[in-house]
């Protein structure tokens, strides 16, 4: 019910802003919905109003607050039932087929060609971001999810190296918890329990595991021994979060180890943003690096901006939004603040700092390698259906409504369902 209240709240303040901009937009703007509404989102998202706004072109802002986009999808959906769709959202993976499909999307094939996006943008992307043989949304970067962020100090105060495998993290979550710090900064969202599994079942499963049960949805994966153990494991990081996890926002999360609250958070490196607007500077005041197991894989999202058709071919205005994402110098400048890394192969590292120059050394060498894999969380890995239904289950276990044996037969059932 609370979230139906949620949902049907964020429906009417969208109507009624879009009511209230129309004329923005009607003046040779661009409308542009999307949640990037953290300090850290904020800013990066500062770095590409700027870059339209010295092209001449007006930023009608539609921010829908909800890390991981449900909310904003939610919203999109009313929009474009209502007839009055924005000129342009924020997208993840499937979620982009889904509406390029329905036909909804704008045809970027000339911007493409013009640009060149075919040679410079990696094959993992277009795979989101062009639906059979049209180029329908404008990738902005590439984030990955199985990261962990650590505040430095409370670390060498504690004597804790940065931990290599489950073993060494269970050690540091018990030396923090007995220090009275909170071992795991995290907040109680579905989507956020989602990311925090996206690392731990990689790190379970290997990459073979992860790709059988979250891309192919093989039964015997789902509902085996080694995802039982995931569930484990999530049990005993819930034991080390704070009393006060529940329905916090990701952001928060992330302050409390930035101001040495908590040692850890397992969070998509949209959190080095936050880290980097309070004025942090990674290997100094905080620490980044690949979940414990799983420091060769790389379970990557990519945010796109999906142009929608307004009605004939794309606009003037949605080719030079879609130009400027992708150009090599918005492309640096933007990602060097938003913690992701470019989305195209050919922007250079040298204006990223540690976390970003390993974040972009990570994903080349997990492409060459085969250990590239769509994040489950974040809608990379299978529609939105079957992510919701994953969703369901890895947040009903982390909050003690069942056990792992349970849970992975909840798993089981619910994906089969939602196929
Ligand atoms: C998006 C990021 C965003 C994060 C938290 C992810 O799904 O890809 O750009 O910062 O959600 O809102």
């Amino acid at each position: 019910m609370r979230s139906f209240l949620k949902t049907k709240t964020a429906i009417v303040l969208a109507l009624s802003v879009t009511a209230g901009t129309a004329s923005a937009d009607g003046h040779g703007g661009v409308e542009v919905l999307h949640w990037w509404t953290s300090g850290g989102e904020a800013a990066a998202l500062n770095v590409l109003k700027e870059d339209l706004e010295g092209q001449g072109i007006g930023w009608t802002d539609m921010p829908v607050a909800g890390g991981g986009g449900e909310q904003a999808m939610t919203v999109l959906r009313a929009r474009v039932t209502a007839g009055n769709a924005p000129t342009a959202v924020q997208g993840l993976g499937f979620d982009i087929i889904d509406w390029a499909e329905q036909g909804a999307l704008a045809n970027l094939n000339d911007v493409a060609a013009a640009e060149n996006w075919d040679a410079v943008i990696p094959a993992a992307l277009q795979r989101f971001a062009k639906v059979n043989g049209e180029w329908v949304s404008a990738p902005v970067n590439v984030h990955s999810t199985n990261w962990v962020w650590a505040n430095k100090s409370v670390l060498d105060a504690n004597g804790i190296a940065v931990p290599e495998t489950w073993d060494d993290f269970v050690a540091a979550m018990s030396t923090l918890k007995a220090a009275g710090i909170t071992p795991i900064a995290h907040g109680g969202q579905a989507w956020q329990e989602a990311t925090v599994f996206d690392g731990v079942a990689m790190s379970v499963l290997g990459p073979d595991g992860y790709k059988a049960a979250f891309i192919d949805l093989d039964e015997s994966v789902l509902g085996g021994d080694g995802m039982k153990e995931a569930f484990d494991r999530m049990a005993l990081i819930r034991e080390n979060v704070d009393d006060n996890f529940s329905g916090r926002d990701w952001n928060l999360a992330t302050s409390m180890v930035i101001n040495g609250e908590a040692g850890f958070q397992m969070m998509g490196d949209w959190a080095k943003g936050e880290f980097l607007n309070a004025g942090k500077v990674p290997g100094e005041d905080f620490l980044c690096f690949r979940f414990p197991g799983t420091s060769e894989q790389v379970t990557f999202n990519a945010d796109q901006f999906m142009m929608f058709d307004q009605g004939g071919a794309v606009s003037d205005q949605q080719a030079a939004l879609a130009t400027a994402i992708l150009s090599p110098s918005f492309q640096s400048a933007f990602n060097v603040v938003k913690g992701s890394v470019p989305a195209r192969t050919d922007v250079s590292d040298e204006a990223f700092d540690a976390c970003g120059k390993k974040g972009m050394a990570d994903l080349a060498a997990a492409a060459s390698s085969g250990n590239l894999f769509g994040s489950m969380a974040h809608g990379h890995a299978n529609p939105a259906s079957v992510k919701n239904a994953i969703y369901d289950v890895v947040t009903a276990h982390f909050n003690g409504e069942y056990d792992s044996a349970t849970a992975v037969e909840e798993l089981v059932d619910a994906v089969s369902i939602a196929q």
